[in-house]
């Protein structure tokens, strides 16, 4: 073996194959070495004369997994990706690309500009530059319907989703499943190659194959209500309509002047800083990268209601065993049902296999009493939110567990040191703050206490991600992050229904900036009971207007329990849709004459403003007292929790593209309407604002 080059790709020959491998730590991606390294490669291949075709294969966990996001930031330096591209296309012997992990964005334009593709069994491939807001800038869109069809093809580069080899294999963008040895199926394939005569097959040779125009249309009607806001996607029809009509060369630069500008949007700038703010935020404040996390392989949750039931899904679902702990052997048999009914439900959709769903239950045991849970690696507490009932858990998890185990509080907002406190081991306590249906939510607000153990925090964290959660640390806070700027969001919106909005003003407002549902609508969802609920428990620590503002409580009175008696803030039919309902109108008037308040025309934006910036505002409080770590960490949660629109990059990052001296202006102004207490901006705010800075600096 020679080696011919020494860079991120290093070009190495056996017999008349060249190998250009790639090694580019953590993802293989297209950095400017890469770019280069791999048109050297390409070059060198050409100049040997006794090289009859060339591989590129990937050291590390994967295929090269797209371009480097982050040059994205950077006036990129030439050779650019279409070069890379052009340059493979152009080679005059076969290029046959080793797949194996992902090959994802640029890596699969990459693969689909070699003449073969060969795949390792268990990858994946995609074109997921969609969720960065941009689309493939390199050849993606016009390759990959000439290989797998125009309806495929738009799939996969209007959603950015990954499928299997298998699929790929079917859908002729891979050539070759294999498995083993990935190396050593690369030479087998490619001496096969070689002995066949050493043929090029250019995918830009290829014809679109024939397809119904109707196609486009019917996606684009799709894709416009399932990604309500965001602009890539139907740009993905336009492209693809376009792609279908011009010949390569054209429809290449076409797509890549397309890249280029949705790059520069506003919507790709938020998606691209949720990418980096998601991975951001598993880096613990504090904690050494290179502290290990703990296996966690067994545990056991307290608590057979609706969050212990889901929790327990989450982990069935990844294969660790449980051990479900309830007072009553009835409490059980419901809860085991519920989660039966979890799987019986995506079996019904075809999502899970009757065997899966067996196995899954399998795992589970549920029992009443502790005895048999010494050997848990971690438990959940997730009994009733009542301070002496959860320390009464405590004790008896210290009686039975291992040293090491971690026990962690799914509480969202009890005080997490009291409770680290209760136990004789406070390093081992930390919360893991799941948020409802907890086997859906990606959210996973994992919660630390002074003393807890830096072990614990990476465990927790790590356990998050393989639970498929977005986990992100939080610190000591009522309502911790989520539920705190909720309140204040909540809070403002029953306000506004005093000050003369109605609901479906307020929903209509809310829905028209992004968020999927109403705090309205989404109350009636949840239940009029549970809202009223959340409230009595709060309610002590209220501001007297804010206790005097019982329009929850008034709703409940009226029997108006939400979606679930057919009435709250809306009346719903069979089908539960919702409709105005003249009584609200007259409960709520009812309200404000009692309470003294004449109701006045409220205009969309106070509606807004009061909402997302009294957020903003305790946002800002929570950051200075430290309860999150980065204001990222924020815009993970909003985006992951709430749904706060991630083609607007949060709370804090929105906060940042409106300014935050207007966002100050805002708080002033509703400072002098609503009160002081409610809208003084928060320190934080006033300091950047002062400094000239935003929450990013
Ligand atoms: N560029 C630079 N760094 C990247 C990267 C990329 N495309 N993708 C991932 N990384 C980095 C992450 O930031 C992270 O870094 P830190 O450890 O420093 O935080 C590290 O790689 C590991 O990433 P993950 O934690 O996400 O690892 P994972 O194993 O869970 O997932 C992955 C791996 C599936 C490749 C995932 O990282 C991923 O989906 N990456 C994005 C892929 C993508 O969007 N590619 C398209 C880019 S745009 C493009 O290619 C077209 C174009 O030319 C315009």
């Amino acid at each position: 073996m020679t080696e011919l080059l020494a860079t991120t790709v290093s070009v190495t020959k056996q017999g008349n194959i060249l190998v250009a491998t790639v090694d580019n730590p953590p993802v293989n991606a297209l950095s400017h070495s890469v770019r280069s390294g791999l048109i050297e490669a390409v070059k060198a291949l050409e100049s040997d004369a006794e090289a009859r075709a060339m591989v590129i294969v990937c050291e590390g966990r994967t295929f090269i997994a797209g371009a480097d996001i982050h040059e994205f930031k950077k006036p990129m330096v030439a050779p650019l990706l279409g070069e890379v591209i052009d340059t493979l296309d152009a080679a005059t012997k076969p290029i046959v690309a080793a797949i194996h992990g992902t090959a994802l964005g640029g890596g699969l334009e990459v693969a689909l500009a070699c003449s073969y593709r060969i795949a390792l069994e268990g990858s994946k491939v995609g074109l997921p530059e969609v969720k960065l807001g941009i689309l493939p800038g390199s050849g993606g869109t016009v390759r990959l319907p000439r290989l797998a069809g125009v309806e495929q093809a738009l799939a996969m580069i209007s959603e950015g989703g990954q499928i299997s080899a298998r699929d790929a294999l079917e859908k002729g963008i891979v050539d070759e499943v294999v498995s083993g040895d990935l190396k050593a199926a690369a030479f087998a394939f490619t001496g096969k190659v070689i002995a066949d005569g050493a043929r090029l097959r250019r995918t830009s040779d290829l014809p679109v194959p024939a397809f119904d125009a109707a196609v486009l249309e019917t996606s684009r009607a799709a894709l416009a209500k399932k990604y309500k806001g965001f602009k890539a996607p139907l740009v993905a029809v336009d492209l693809m309509t376009m792609v279908t009509e011009t010949p390569v060369v054209e429809a290449i630069a076409l797509e890549y002047k397309t890249c280029k500008e949705l790059l520069v949007s506003p919507q790709s700038k938020a998606l691209r800083h949720i990418f980096a703010a998601e991975r951001e935020a598993l880096k613990i404040d504090g904690v050494d990268a290179e502290v290990k996390p703990r296996d966690v392989s067994k545990v056991a949750i307290v608590g057979p209601g609706t969050m212990g039931r889901g929790i327990a899904a989450c982990f069935l679902n990844i294969g660790i065993p449980v051990t479900l702990i309830g007072l009553t052997d009835e409490g059980l048999a419901t809860a085991v049902k519920a989660i039966g009914k979890i799987y019986e439900g995506s079996v019904k959709r075809g999502s899970l296999s009757t065997e899966e769903m067996e196995r899954r239950m399998a795992l589970l045991t549920p029992t009443t009493s502790y005895d048999g849970i010494g050997d848990v690696d971690l438990v959940i507490e997730a009994v009733t939110e009542d301070m002496a009932v959860k320390k009464d858990v405590f004790a008896k998890l210290d009686a039975v567990l291992r040293n090491d185990a971690i026990i962690a509080t799914n509480t969202s907002f009890l005080d997490i040191e009291e409770l680290a406190g209760s136990s004789r081991n406070p390093a081992r306590v930390a919360g893991m703050h799941f948020f409802n249906p907890a086997n859906v939510m990606k959210l996973l607000e994992n919660v630390r206490a002074a003393r807890t153990a830096a072990v614990v925090l990476a465990t927790i964290t790590t356990l998050g991600k393989r639970l498929g959660k977005v986990p992100v640390m939080v610190g000591r806070s009522e309502g911790f992050v989520a539920n705190r700027m909720l309140s204040k969001r909540t809070r403002e919106a029953q306000f506004l229904l005093e000050d003369g909005a109605t609901p479906q003003q307020v929903d209509r407002v809310l829905t028209a900036f992004g968020f999927p549902i109403g705090p309205f609508a989404l109350a009636d969802l949840a239940g009029m009971d549970i809202m009223a609920a959340a409230r009595a428990a709060r309610v002590a620590r209220m501001s007297p207007r804010e206790q005097q503002c019982n329009i929850v409580d008034r709703l409940v009175a009226a029997g108006r329990l939400g979606q679930k008696s057919g009435a709250g803030y809306y009346v719903y039919d069979e089908n539960r849709k919702a409709s105005h309902d003249p009584a609200v109108d007259e409960l709520l008037d009812a309200h404000r004459r009692e309470r003294g308040f004449t109701a006045r025309a409220i205009s969309d934006d106070e509606i807004l403003e009061r909402c997302l910036f009294a957020m903003v505002n305790e946002a800002a409080r929570i950051l200075d007292e430290g309860a999150a770590a980065r204001p990222g960490d924020i815009d993970v949660i909003w985006t992951n929790g709430f749904g706060f629109p991630t083609y607007l990059g949060g709370p804090m990052f929105y906060a940042d593209q409106v300014g935050l001296p207007k966002v100050k202006a805002a708080l002033d102004k509703y400072a002098g309407l609503v009160g002081d207490q409610y809208f003084k901006p928060a320190a934080l705010i006033e300091r950047l604002v002062a400094e000239g800075r935003g929450f990013y600096g």
